[in-house]
């Protein structure tokens, strides 16, 4: 099977995890590379539904291998806490779920830096799922994180911790006026969540690089969506790792010449949670229908989600920095009683046609939607098994969709259950 990384190529939960744990079957390994525990990945396999914060998607198919590539930030009692979860109902992640010695711990103070930031920025706030993402990732580049390595190593952690607690606490203090945390406490809890994750550590570079060799199939997990990421994303309302295709290399160990396709998830419409500017947002009424009959409610933090029509501008930008070879579009049945359905296809600037993406927030801001109408098709196409059984409005809107992003759609979702999905030619 050709390798494959799927990413989120709107704002975030477009249904990634249902399309990877469908895909698991063709897959070896699994494997999340960016991002921690702000990610909310819901998976239904049968009557169950599990949402997993940090463990990857394929975990439901037992024998296949899952990977926590370098490029996560990981919350070690997190981790823990989800594994025992599946345990408890009879899904054993021993001996098939694998951690990369070079991912970073995310510590109670980066969780706790957050929120004050936070809550200390008032109406300018980020809108973070308060999981310690920005503050993990900043220690990284500052190259004074602790790794998950490190947590097997007493002097050595002790040493780290000692170094980044007392910055930590330093801010914590003076900054926002709080209660410094204790090392030793630190210290004892990491120390002893080390000893639960020994079992899992290992050395994932050489790990995939052998699968690679041997010709195992690779699937690649992205979490968040391409317009969150940090370099391409409407910045400074994005997540702090790059969500993009290209990051499942740098966060894996993986080189590029090993990865064949590369699957954008989008919904049939669109929402995002937190702050930041959202061009095709509904508001009032329609908006609310949407978010009812779509359930969008944040996996992670239970916020609502704002929701709005499809944009052509966001996908194709999105086509562009993850070079998709395919989309996969997800829920479709959620527009199956609309009368009418709006598409953004471009933008308008000062009376100019925009069709790319701006990097410039100021300039984002300033941009109207151009809405193309097309018809709904009022019926329900949650049991459609082919593409030929949906409905021809519903064909008609997923042309449109394909061809305004130029990219060929190559599965497609109807609902939350493994059943309820159309292979097209994937
Ligand atoms: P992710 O973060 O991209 O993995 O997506 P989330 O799990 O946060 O949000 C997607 C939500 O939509 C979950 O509740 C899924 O169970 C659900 N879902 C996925 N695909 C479909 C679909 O095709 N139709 C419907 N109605 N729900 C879906
Ligand atoms: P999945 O993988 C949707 C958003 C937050 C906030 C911004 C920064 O489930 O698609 P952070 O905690 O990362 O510093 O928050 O990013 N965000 C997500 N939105 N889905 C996610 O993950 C998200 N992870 C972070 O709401 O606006
Ligand atoms: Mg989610």
């Amino acid at each position: 099977m050709p390798n494959r990384v799927i990413v989120g190529a709107q704002w975030g939960d477009e249904g990634k995890a249902k399309v990877v744990d469908y895909l698991t079957e063709d897959a070896d390994y699994v494997i999340r590379f960016q991002g921690g525990a702000n990610a909310g990945h819901t998976v239904e396999v049968g009557d169950q539904k599990f949402v997993f914060h940090l463990l990857p998607s394929g975990l439901m198919h037992p024998g296949k291998a899952c990977v926590i590539g370098n490029g996560v930030v990981l919350d070690p009692a997190q981790l823990l806490h989800e594994i025992e979860e599946v345990r408890v109902k009879g899904i054993d992640a021993r001996g098939r779920l694998w951690l990369s010695e070079a991912a970073q711990v995310v510590l109670p103070t980066h969780k706790l830096l957050d929120q004050l930031k936070e809550r200390a920025a008032g109406k300018d706030a980020i809108g973070t799922t308060g999981r310690g993402i920005g503050p993990a990732y900043y220690d990284k580049v500052n190259r004074c994180g602790i790794r998950v390595g490190d947590l097997l190593e007493d002097d050595e952690l002790r040493e780290k911790l000692e170094r980044i607690l007392s910055v930590h606490n330093e801010i914590i203090v003076r900054q926002y006026k709080g209660e410094p945390v204790s090392l030793d406490a630190v210290f004892v809890e990491y120390r002893g969540l080390g000893e639960q994750l020994r079992p899992y550590i290992a050395d994932c570079v050489a790990l995939l690089g052998t699968a690679v060799k041997q010709g195992k199939g690779l699937l690649f997990e992205g979490a968040q969506g391409t317009i969150l990421d940090v370099d391409h994303g409407t910045y400074p309302f994005v997540t702090s790792s790059n969500t993009v295709a290209g990051a499942a290399c740098t966060g894996s160990g993986v080189g590029p010449t090993a990865i064949q396709q590369s699957i954008g998830v989008v919904k049939a419409y669109t929402t995002r949670v937190g702050n930041g500017p959202f061009p095709t947002e509904i508001s009032g009424v329609l908006g609310s229908e949407l978010r009812r009959i779509g359930n969008e409610y944040g996996a992670t933090t239970g916020r609502e989600r704002r929701c709005g029509w499809f944009d052509a501008v966001v996908v194709r930008r999105a086509a562009m920095v993850n070079g998709l070879t395919h989309l996969a579009v997800t829920k479709l049945d959620v527009l199956d009683t609309f009368k009418e359905l709006e598409v953004c296809v471009a933008y308008e600037l000062d009376g100019k046609r925009i069709e790319h993406f701006p990097a410039s927030l100021a300039r984002l801001e300033r941009m109207k939607p151009i809405y193309e109408t097309l018809p709904g098709w009022q019926q329900d196409t949650t049991e459609a098994r082919r593409f030929e059984d949906l409905p021809e409005n519903a064909r008609k809107y997923l042309h449109r969709l394909s061809e305004l992003v130029d990219v060929p759609i190559g599965l497609l979702s109807l609902g939350p259950k493994r059943h309820q999905t159309i292979r097209m030619g994937l």
